[in-house]
């Protein structure tokens, strides 16, 4: 058995806070940290580190768990530069351009979709995310669905069935016979590659109805449940979520005060290696706001509340073409009035428990080895630096990237 001891870190960020010590991220100073088998074995002090068959020497940087992406559309064709240009000219975001990428990616041949994914995803693990959720949802048909789902599978176990993306222009004033589709053949086509279900809640995608019918379908196969919710307007989709027990309910950019609270007292029994409850997380794309010049959501409402709260790129080709977290955090501190502290427990830890995952988004022994060492000294520098590339060396599985 290799192991690999990581040594002289700075500044351990662990998420596992031993008492107040650290805060909520759980800092470790002069720290080191062995893996082995792809785990983490052991962290403390660096003076008292084990041996080791090799050493990775972090020169007193900054250690942090890799991010945890929950939230990413990376299976489709084409781009959408021009809608782009055209908002920042002025016009709406609508998500009107959906079918446009739904009619490309349909054109598009299986090795160009893979070559995309692949591209994208290599592109987010050298910005630091070694767990990215992936979704379908430019397909739209039985077959297209379940293609981008088994490419999306190919590069991650955290896939998402989006058939709910919009409803596609051929079943345009026939809504309830798509609704069949996708909760039928389309869904059984999906389903072995999938482990979660998304629909996109919105005035102009689905209605509360047909969102609450086709969630239900997606858990009664055993697909766990997260929701596009709240994003341009208010609306159902956050109390749904709540409703329906989801892990996530994504953008939240329009809430009223009942659902705040929803979010803030719902509790679940779940099977958790802690044994303990798990909630809905609130899941914030500032990456959507950013690119669709939109107000943010209110993060500090959310948190002073008592809601667990993850940071997400959205990666998609309309509303958020970014796969960095690192962007998504820096946003975070500075439009949405989250402390660094915050923003990159929501990109790790949070990312994660909007996953229900408790190997990642934390360094603890028994936790997966996913980690990354910055090219800085701190955490806060992932604010402070906007846009530099300070992500000096990624491990996946322990596996250096
Ligand atoms: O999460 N809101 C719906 N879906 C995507 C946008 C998709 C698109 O514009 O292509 C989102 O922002
Ligand atoms: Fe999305």
């Amino acid at each position: 058995m290799s192991s690999l001891l990581v040594d002289d870190i700075g500044e351990l960020v662990t998420n596992d806070p031993p008492g107040d010590e650290g805060g909520p991220l759980g800092i470790r100073r002069d720290a080191a940290l062995l893996v082995e088998e792809g785990r983490v074995a052991w962290i403390g002090p660096s003076r008292d580190a084990p041996a080791a068959d090799r050493r990775l020497d972090a020169g007193g940087a900054a250690v942090l768990p890799g991010f945890v992406d929950s939230h990413a559309h990376l299976v489709f064709a084409g781009d959408r530069a021009a809608e782009f240009a055209a908002r920042m000219a002025g016009q709406p975001y609508t998500g009107g351009g959906i079918r446009t990428t739904v009619g490309a990616t349909r054109a598009a041949s299986d090795d160009e979709l893979r070559a995309t994914v692949r591209r994208l995803r290599g592109e987010a693990m050298r910005q630091g995310t070694t767990t990215m959720e992936i979704k379908s949802g430019y397909g739209l048909t039985i077959a297209d669905e379940a293609r981008s789902l088994a490419i999306a599978a190919e590069v991650s176990e955290e896939t998402t069935f989006l058939g709910a993306h919009v409803v596609p222009a051929e079943y345009a004033d026939r809504p309830d016979d798509y609704v069949g589709l996708v909760c039928g053949p389309m869904l059984a086509a999906a389903a072995p590659h999938a482990r979660w279900i998304d629909v996109f809640c919105e005035r102009g995608a689905f209605d509360v109805d047909h969102a609450r019918a086709i969630l239900a379908c997606g858990q009664a196969v055993g697909l766990g449940v997260r929701v596009h919710a709240n994003q341009l307007g208010p609306g159902p989709g956050v109390q749904l979520g709540v409703e329906l027990g989801a892990a996530s309910v994504d953008h939240c950019t329009h809430l009223t005060d009942a659902d705040v609270d929803a979010l803030a007292s719902a509790r679940y029994d779940c099977m958790c290696a802690d044994g303990r409850h798990t909630t809905t997380v609130a899941t914030l794309l500032p990456g959507a706001e950013f690119s669709t010049r939109s107000p943010y959501p209110d993060a500090r409402r959310l948190l002073d509340a008592g809601v667990t709260v993850a940071l997400a790129t959205d990666c998609n080709p309309g509303s958020s073409y970014t796969s960095s977290m690192p962007f998504c955090v820096a946003l975070a501190v500075r439009e949405m009035r989250m402390t660094p502290a915050e923003a990159v427990w929501a990109a790790t830890a949070g990312g994660a428990r909007a996953l229900r995952r408790d190997d990642v988004g934390v360094l603890r022994p028994g936790a997966r080895a996913d980690l990354m060492i910055l090219d800085a000294p701190s955490h806060l520098h992932l604010a402070y630096r906007p846009g530099v590339p300070l992500i000096r060396q990624v491990l996946r599985n322990g596996v250096p990237q």
